[in-house]
């Protein structure tokens, strides 16, 4: 019997190794990725090697998750709840989707992960798990076990001389779950909604009020709706991100403290850091008002919500993501061009758009003379035939306050 387990190389995915190990005597092969944490992977080896573990697999997966799930996701404009950014969910499916693959490559039929019982991430790596291997086994410890306390898993660790130095190091008071999109905190006095977040819980950006007084313009070149340059300056995916994260975190973009509905049914509160994502959603959503059609911006954005909620909902691998990631995709054929963003201060607003696929007509738009392309005339009998069936009504005497 064997089991891939998603390993941080951290004290909870560590007692989950040994407990594996005991609990079902199986052989746990260790899966870790860099997806732009932060955080060094390879020392996860040692610790695993250490723990006894024999196939351990540690991958640098950055290009991938921003190129295959963050753009993809950015070309809808896509919201949780009107905030969110979707930062520790949309990196749920692509860690499913390793886990199956390794447990395949391994001849492996279990997967674990350190996730909660109370969470969406719980959802978000099984549903993609079960719909990606339809027979395979899921271990979840923190629903199984009763190491429901720092103390029990300290004294598990003691008990297992799990051999890894993780006591001194001292712990943050919050859960944290960083990768290139976001870093996210939840937990400790956040607990309280009213409580505002202290100014060094933040790891990714200087607080508006400290950023510098000068602002800083950039230019984003867009190719059917995805970033790849700036300042013309042709890059890959994740370093479009990773350049965004700096500039943005430098300027006190990003920073957000919200009160969420989680799938699993409760609220809860977090905080996150996205500065990346927050100038990548702003400086979109700029070109698209140049280049999309009317009726087709409208309906995408109807569509946005509903697709924001399949993935924080776990739903990444499902029909219907494949079914709307079709339609958002048509309609960036002809999003391309150059957005310039002000960054200042805590805010990345927009100073000039340019596209050669624009729609926009200045020849129409203008409140100049406009030479014949535009007759005012016409727009009484637009109003008239619109006004219609309101005014049939108002002639029959319907109430019209
Ligand atoms: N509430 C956010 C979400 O559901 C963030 C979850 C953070 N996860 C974590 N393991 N700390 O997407
Ligand atoms: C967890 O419970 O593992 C973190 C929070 C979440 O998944 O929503």
């Amino acid at each position: 019997k064997k089991v891939v387990l998603a390993y941080s190389g951290g004290l909870d995915t560590s007692v989950i190794v040994k407990w594996l190990q005991e609990t079902y005597d199986c052989e746990v092969v260790t899966f870790t990725a860099d997806i732009g944490q932060g955080e060094e992977v390879e020392p996860a080896r040692a610790k695993a090697q250490a723990l006894g573990v024999k196939e351990i697999h540690i991958e640098d997966l950055r290009e991938e998750f921003v190129r295959d799930y963050v753009y993809p996701m950015f070309r809808a404009n896509t919201l949780y709840e009107g905030e969110y950014l979707l930062g520790t969910s949309i990196a749920r499916p692509l860690i499913a989707r390793r886990l199956i693959e390794i447990a395949d490559q391994t001849g492996a039929d279990a997967i674990s992960h350190g996730a909660t019982g109370k969470g969406n991430d719980q959802v978000r790596f099984e549903l993609g798990a079960y719909a990606l291997k339809p027979g395979v086994k899921v271990i979840a410890p923190w629903r199984e076990w009763d190491l429901n306390s720092r103390e029990k898993l300290m004294a598990y660790c003691q008990q297992h001389d799990i051999p890894v130095d993780f006591s001194s190091k001292k712990k943050s008071p919050y859960s944290m779950d960083a990768n290139l999109l976001h870093i996210s905190y939840e937990g400790g006095i956040l607990e309280d909604p009213w409580a505002e977040a202290e100014e060094e819980m933040w790891r990714w950006s200087v607080s508006p009020e400290a950023a510098p007084d000068t602002p800083t313009y950039i230019e984003l070149t867009f190719d059917q709706g995805d970033i790849v340059a700036i300042d013309g300056v042709p890059m890959k995916p994740h370093e479009v991100l990773e350049k965004l994260n700096t500039l943005g975190g430098d300027n006190g973009i990003g920073r957000l403290d919200i009160v969420e509905n989680r799938y699993v049914g409760m609220k809860s509160r977090g905080c996150y850091e996205t500065p990346g994502g927050t100038i990548m959603l702003r400086a979109h959503r700029a070109i698209e008002s140049l280049t999309l059609d009317r009726e087709e911006a409208h309906l995408k954005d109807e569509l946005m919500p509903r697709y924001a909620e399949v993935i924080y909902n776990g739903y990444w691998w499902s029909p219907e993501r494949r079914m709307l990631q079709a339609a958002i995709d048509e309609t960036q054929k002809n999003v391309s061009g150059v957005v310039r963003m002000k960054l200042y201060k805590g805010s990345a607003t927009v100073a000039g758009r340019k596209s050669d696929a624009s729609l926009f007509d200045e020849s129409i738009a203008t409140f100049e003379d406009d030479a014949g392309a535009y007759d005012q005339k016409d727009a009484e009998g637009f109003i008239k035939l619109n006004a219609l069936r309101l005014r049939i009504a108002a002639g029959k005497g319907r109430r019209q306050d």
